[in-house]
């Protein structure tokens, strides 16, 4: 049997604008075992980046419950969260978020730093990351010497070297033209095949359906399969 990574249950986050209240997560559920490879997909709007936020420990939920790890994220104090986030999630962001002054070993090795580990163990692991990606003989270039893709793959490296639970990638293809996209999918295809689990956050159909499960957001609320939602995507 997979463990579950992840337990959400009945999640709700609203928000007050002008007034009106917003319901960004409406009663959210859902399970993640280990391994799994999901993607969620909504359109603008429907509450992906909100959702994000509580999957990596970013915020907190005004009502329901999240385990991770079998951790209780809900009542966390700030501090405590940003240890678990250190910890537990390895974020890949649409614009590869790389210092441009750092190597591509320097930024790999940053989450090291502020996690303690010593220099020779930095360097190892980042180099290990760096080669899961394909991207060892690139390791002394700046993020300008390489290209948007090899920049996401420094970023997924980067992700890799803590040896987070979960892999959090909000639109990771979002800045990268068709061709490049696949190959990131496909490294994330493998490196879930190597037993990373990984979450996929985008809005659209035909990168989400790379994943091995899809989960639909519309208007704060989830959907397994995509279930009727996602006939709406296709404008997308
Ligand atoms: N800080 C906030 N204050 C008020 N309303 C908010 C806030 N953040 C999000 N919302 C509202 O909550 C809803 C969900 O927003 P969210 O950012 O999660 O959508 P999204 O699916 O990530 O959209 P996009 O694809 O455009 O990034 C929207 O109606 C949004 O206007
Ligand atoms: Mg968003």
């Amino acid at each position: 049997m997979d463990k579950p990574i992840i337990q959400i249950n009945n999640m709700s986050k609203t928000y007050q604008l002008g007034g009106e209240t917003v319901h960004a997560l409406n009663n959210v559920s859902l399970e993640i075992n280990k391994g799994e490879f999901l993607a969620i997909i909504g359109p603008s709007g429907s509450g992906k980046s909100t959702l994000m936020n509580m999957l990596g420990c970013l915020d907190h939920p005004d009502q329901g419950s999240y385990l991770l790890d079998g951790k209780e994220i809900g009542k966390m104090t700030d501090n405590q969260l940003a240890a678990i986030r250190n910890q537990k999630i390895g974020f890949i962001f649409q614009n590869f978020n790389l210092l441009s002054k750092l190597t591509a070993l320097e930024n790999v090795e940053l989450p090291l730093i502020y996690a303690g580990a010593s220099a020779g163990e930095r360097h190892k692991r980042a180099m290990d990351s760096l080669n899961k990606v394909g991207l060892k003989e690139r390791a002394g270039h700046l993020p300008a010497q390489l290209s948007g893709g090899q920049q996401q793959r420094v970023a997924i490296a980067r992700a890799l070297a803590g040896q987070p639970a979960i892999l959090l990638a909000d639109e990771p293809t979002g800045a990268l033209d068709s061709k490049t996209s696949k190959e990131i999918l496909k490294l994330m295809q493998q490196l879930n095949e190597l037993g990373h689990t990984i979450i996929l956050i985008t809005h659209d159909l035909e990168i989400a359906k790379q994943a091995k499960r899809m989960v639909s957001i519309q208007d704060g609320e989830l959907q397994e399969n995509g279930g009727a939602l996602l006939g709406d995507f296709a404008i997308y």
